[in-house]
């Protein structure tokens, strides 16, 4: 199934009161692919994610899942679909170990109550088939982990449900060189394990190592969705910048300009 698309929008609008944020947006989603999605501050990335996300209630536009049209009212539509979004700061709770910061909002268990040797064979499980070998215990706090580590635990967390979509915004952005490198690594690997996943990054190098695919989003709109391997640094860069590069982009982006 690598390289169906799992997840299809089509026509997305989105403003905050007489803000319009996002024009017409197509955006796919594939599985078994990891697709950036980049663009300059303010483009709409974050926006874009939270409406997939069932976060923000989208204007317009269409969504098919699967190849299924499907409505995502709120994120637990969305979770049910198996889309999971990992946000820049994270929401882990510092005090929480691994395993309650993996469960919270969602403990499992006969009549709500907990069943503790589950919850934490599961996290261990999770983390082991993602390949996770640099935290020691899930029993240690969030508040003692790396940056990197936190970044992992909030991966896990969302794949821990049978996600199918998994859409990270910006998870190396606070991260050292190693720290990174062991993300994309996991991203990579969400990648091929058959989940569609997402990168919002403004870094050139990361999306360029892990993409299958990017998606620039200039000013609200989709400016280009093209192939990795069929594009330079410097396109890609031009494409955020201008909307345009040669024959890629926009046809007139300064239409895109307010
Ligand atoms: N809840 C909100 N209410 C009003 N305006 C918003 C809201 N969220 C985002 N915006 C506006 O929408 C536009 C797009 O913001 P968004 O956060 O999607 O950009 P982004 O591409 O993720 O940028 P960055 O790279 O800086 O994270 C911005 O102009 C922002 O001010
Ligand atoms: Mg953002």
């Amino acid at each position: 199934m690598s390289g169906e698309p799992i997840l299809e929008l089509t026509g997305v609008r989105k403003g905050f009161g007489p803000v319009r944020v996002l024009h017409d947006v197509d955006f796919t989603v594939r599985a078994g692919e990891v697709t950036a999605l980049v663009g300059d501050n303010g483009a709409g990335k974050s926006t874009l994610v939270k409406c997939v996300a069932g976060i923000h209630p989208m204007d317009a536009g269409t969504v098919r899942f699967a190849g299924e049209p499907v409505r995502v009212a709120g994120p637990r539509d969305a979770a049910r679909l198996g889309i999971e979004i990992v946000y820049q700061d994270l929401a882990l709770a510092d005090n929480l170990d691994i395993v309650a910061n993996m469960f919270l909002g969602r403990e499992r268990g006969p009549g709500g109550l907990l069943d503790e040797a589950a919850m934490e064979r599961a996290a261990r499980e999770t983390l082991a088939s993602l390949g996770v070998r640099t935290v020691r215990s899930v029993r240690t706090p969030v508040s003692a982990l790396s940056g990197g580590q936190r970044q992992t635990v909030a991966i896990a967390k969302a794949v821990l449900w049978d996600s199918r979509v998994v859409l990270l915004d910006e998870p190396t952005a606070a991260l050292g060189v190693a720290q990174t490198w062991q993300v994309l690594d996991l991203v990579r690997r969400l990648a091929d394990q058959g989940l569609g996943v997402v990168l919002i990054s403004h870094n050139m190098a990361d999306v360029f190592a892990v993409a299958d695919r990017i998606a620039v989003l200039y000013l609200g709109r989709m400016a280009a969705e093209v192939a990795t391997r069929e594009v330079t640094q410097t396109q890609v860069v031009e494409l955020i910048t201008a909307g345009r590069s040669g024959e890629l982009g926009l046809a007139r982006p300064e239409t895109a300009v307010v």
